[in-house]
């Protein structure tokens, strides 16, 4: 009988997955429901991953030549644009290490983070007359754009300023194709900023007490459920109201956060929350760049600044 159960059961999942991609693909019907089905079972990944806590120590970023960054841009006009504004950022934020040590993927990631601080964020941190900045990045993934956050908030500013930044991640053990885990790229990434006060870490931001911030970033958190599940994380940590008034807590008066969402939805409950956070909202605009291949897919991706 168990053979014909396990074909049963594997019968029934194909037929799951299949409804949901038709369902993602026709776009008439809201699958989210469905996704609920996983949530148990992220529950009990996210607990192995962290039981387990694989480390497989550093891994060698690879490097690539970078004279076909935008060869994705069939327009030569529109290449020369991206060109030229790529020399600007990297002459403005000192990219020239990042440039000679990383992937195209990479540097055009840390590319696209700095364009959207540059226009959005740069006038007001400039503001902020200060020798030394403290930042946290919240949720970093594997922390690959740690580069741009350095240079930004090292350079927006009259004189170089003096950077301490902490990527926190909360699911750092998924092991990647590699064999390493997030952090090990997470930490990585931080080294190759060249700063010692770069660093990453792997836990829940609500247990973070560093005070006195100037700058909490936040790209892309998940101020709606489905997406938190879709990702493959347990519903408890599902808390974006606890995460906005924590980041307030830990911000200095003034201080700022940076915070960039997916889509129109996420960023009209995203504004939702900061109301209700207690945060004022200097500007809210769409988080455009045309510096990486994938823009046209994104295009509904918003930025939002705000201070305490
Ligand atoms: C959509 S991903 C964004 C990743 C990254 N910021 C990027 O732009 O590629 C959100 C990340 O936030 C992390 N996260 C969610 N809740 C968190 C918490 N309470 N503390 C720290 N990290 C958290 C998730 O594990 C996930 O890696």
């Amino acid at each position: 009988v168990r053979p014909y159960l396990f074909l049963v059961a594997a019968g029934v999942v194909l037929v799951l997955r299949l409804v949901l991609v038709r369902l993602r693909v026709g776009g008439t019907l809201d699958a989210t429901p469905l996704l609920f089905a996983r949530a148990p079972l992220n529950a009990v990944r996210f607990a192995l991953r962290r039981a387990v806590g694989w480390r497989r120590g550093a891994p060698v970023h690879p490097n690539e030549d970078k004279a076909e960054l935008f060869a994705f841009a069939s327009d030569p006009a529109e290449r020369a644009r991206l060109e030229a504004r790529e020399r600007e950022l990297r002459e403005a934020y000192d990219l020239t290490a990042l440039r000679e040590r990383s992937s195209c993927e990479v540097y055009r990631e840390n590319l696209y983070v700095l364009d959207l601080l540059d226009r959005h964020v740069g006038q007001a941190l400039r503001e902020r007359r200060a020798p030394a900045v403290r930042a946290v990045d919240v949720g970093s993934k594997d922390f690959r754009y740690a580069f741009a956050l350095e240079r930004f908030l090292r350079h927006a500013s009259e004189s170089e300023r003096k950077v301490s930044l902490v990527g926190v991640e909360i699911d750092g053990h998924v092991v990647y194709s590699d064999l390493h885990s997030r952090a090990d790229h997470g930490e990585a990434y931080a080294r190759e900023t060249g700063n010692p006060d770069v660093t990453y870490w792997v836990g829940d931001f609500l247990r973070r007490s560093d005070g006195d911030l100037d700058v909490v970033f936040f790209f892309f958190p998940f101020v709606l459920r489905y997406a938190l599940v879709r990702w493959g994380l347990p519903g408890e940590h599902f808390a974006p109201e606890k995460l906005f008034a924590h980041a307030r807590a830990l911000l200095r008066p003034g201080g700022l956060l940076v915070v960039v969402n997916h889509t129109h939805e996420e960023r009209d409950r995203q504004l939702a929350i900061l109301a209700a956070t207690g945060f004022e909202v200097i500007a809210s605009a769409a988080a455009e760049s045309a510096l990486v291949d994938y823009a046209a897919n994104v295009a509904e991706r918003s930025i939002t600044v705000a201070r305490t």
